[in-house]
């Protein structure tokens, strides 16, 4: 018994395992990467690249921010920076591990992480918390528009990347708003 011909022109969804299973025998070395990644996996590895760049200069100005930070508000400034410092790491680190997966290696050269970041390592006075807590806004406003533009680059492309790139995307929004809060815009 067939249901062909009941489904709408629009809907002419054929999944060919047959030329699936053939292509994916072909470049087994390739791992995850298969004939149906939708994007040159090169461009994606050298978008990720700046963006684990990108987070580990966070890391390094929120690091040294919580450190240097001195006066009255001292304590709760440098409990968010602290944490924020935290969760950059872990960004660069779940970036780089996808970079793995495409078959590429992480760029972590320390003499290349400040051109590549979309973000300035910044070092405000000690006792100028708001010039910290700005800069940090400043930066995190920037990652949330260009890991926009990543995620809209990537499309369909990439369904695994572009959910990485989400999920660290909505971290930076609730640091952007931690960092409004503490500012009290
Ligand atoms: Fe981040
Ligand atoms: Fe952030």
């Amino acid at each position: 018994m067939t249901q062909q011909g009941t489904f709408s022109t629009t809907d002419d969804f054929v999944l060919d395992v047959t030329r699936i299973r053939e292509q994916v025998r072909q470049k087994m070395d390739d791992g995850p990467v298969t004939g149906t990644y939708g994007r040159e996996s090169d461009r994606v590895i050298g978008v990720l690249n700046d963006v684990v760049a990108t987070e580990v200069v966070c890391w390094l100005r929120y690091t040294r921010h919580a450190i240097s930070a001195s006066g009255i508000d001292r304590a709760q400034v440098s409990a968010e920076f602290t944490e924020h410092a935290r969760e950059e790491m872990d960004h660069a680190l779940r970036a780089a591990e996808r970079i793995g997966q495409l078959g590429g290696d992480p760029d972590f050269d320390p003499a290349r992480l400040a051109e590549r970041s979309h973000t300035d390592y910044t070092t405000p006075p000690a006792n100028d918390l708001d010039a910290m807590l700005r800069d940090n806004l400043e930066a995190e406003r920037i990652v949330i528009s260009t890991y926009q533009e990543i995620i809209r680059w990537l499309g369909d492309g990439d369904p695994t990347t572009r959910r990485l790139m989400e999920s660290i995307l909505e971290e930076e929004e609730e640091h952007a708003d931690d960092l409004v809060d503490l500012l009290g815009l």
